[in-house]
């Protein structure tokens, strides 16, 4: 199929990996709606139920493609080309949204665009004015990921380091869940640390070496640490929960921003990004505008609705697909794994 490119493409961007259903329109490389539909009903178990997920995109989809559309002003036929998250994530999850891609592209024989949402989280510094120019590192940091990666170019993106075991957001999640708040754990830590001393309580760094990352022995220092305190005083986590937040987001920030900082000063690096859902985290942003401040280096931290799950990031990723002509064909189906 020959598809004409346009001057102004109008990119309709899908998100659906996850637990947030998201729709977005993007005209000339400018993000005109972001429409995103969280899910509560997995507060109740402590984490996302895949089942559950992929029932709730399925109200959700339609609905978001909408409000988007109309958001933007932007009519359906108006739609250049449907690019949607291909992966990594939830299979169920996922089938939604690229089958409704697909559902939208073929009624109106519009290219399909397959996009990796990792690599979307990175190219949503390419969304507004304050743009980091190639090469540049990016701490990515989400639920399922942690990764510092050098963008060479748009979709030429290298992991130089990344977690053996758990995320960063996973740690923040599991450290949330020990101490019996909802999930997802890592806004309420950034709740409760802004009210705490984050020198309260010392954790373990890992020494892992080179640029890669783990979090598992951090995890069972906190459980030990909850579970030893809370034997000697039942009321151990509500006298202290801002200084135990407090301590605990320091510690995962500290790990992250050590690690960059070596990556930073051995690939000669000085533009540095964050992106993903922990780059949300305020101890982390402050962090790194610290971090790049000390060594001369320019940081760039996401807006935070570009932060955790979105289609504007998948719009955008699209819209320099678009410009290269890279589309992809109906027969594409989701990956739960998709490297780079
Ligand atoms: O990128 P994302 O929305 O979804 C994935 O692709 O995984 O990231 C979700 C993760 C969760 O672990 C959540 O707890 C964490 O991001 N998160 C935060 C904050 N906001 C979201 N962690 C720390 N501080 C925050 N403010
Ligand atoms: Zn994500």
């Amino acid at each position: 199929m020959i598809f004409e490119l346009i001057t102004v493409p109008v990119i309709l961007g899908i998100e659906s990996s996850c637990d947030e259903t998201s729709a977005s329109v993007c005209v000339d490389g400018v993000i005109l709606s972001n429409v995103i539909a969280n899910q509560t009903i997995h507060e109740a178990y402590g984490g996302v139920v895949p089942e559950l997920a992929s029932r709730v995109h399925q109200q959700n989809i339609v609905p978001a493609v909408q409000q988007a559309l109309l958001n933007a002003k932007v009519n359906k036929n108006d739609v250049d080309a449907v690019a949607f998250t291909r992966g990594p994530g939830l299979l169920g999850s996922l089938l939604v949204g690229v089958s409704f891609a697909k559902a939208f592209a073929l009624a109106r024989n519009l290219p399909l665009i397959d996009i990796n949402h990792m690599q979307a989280h990175i190219l949503a510094h390419f969304i507004g004015d304050h743009k980091p120019s190639f090469p540049f590192l990016c701490l990515t940091v989400s639920g399922g990921h942690t990764q510092i990666v050098l963008v060479n170019d748009y979709f030429d993106m290298q992991v130089i380091g990344q977690t053996l075991d758990d995320a960063a957001g996973e740690a923040m999640d599991k450290t949330s869940k020990i101490l019996g708040l909802p999930y997802p754990g890592g806004p309420l830590i950034d709740k409760y640390a802004r009210q705490g001393n984050p020198d309260a309580y010392k954790f373990p760094e890992p020494q892992i070496p080179g640029l890669d990352f783990s979090f598992s022995g951090l995890k069972t220092a906190i459980l030990y640490f909850i579970r030893d305190n809370v034997a000697r005083n039942p009321d151990f986590i509500s006298q202290n929960l801002p200084d135990i937040c407090a301590s605990v987001e320091k510690r995962i920030a500290t790990i992250l921003l050590n690690k960059l900082q070596k990556a930073a000063k051995e690939h000669g690096i000085k533009q540095i990004a964050l992106a993903g859902g922990v780059s949300a985290n305020t101890g982390l942003r402050e962090g790194l505008r610290e971090m790049c401040a000390k060594n001369g280096w320019e940081s760039f931290i996401p807006k935070m609705e570009y932060c955790t799950d979105n289609a504007a990031m998948i719009a955008i990723a699209g819209h320099y697909k678009y410009l290269k002509g890279e589309f992809t064909g109906q027969n594409i189906a989701p990956l739960a794994r998709m490297p780079f």
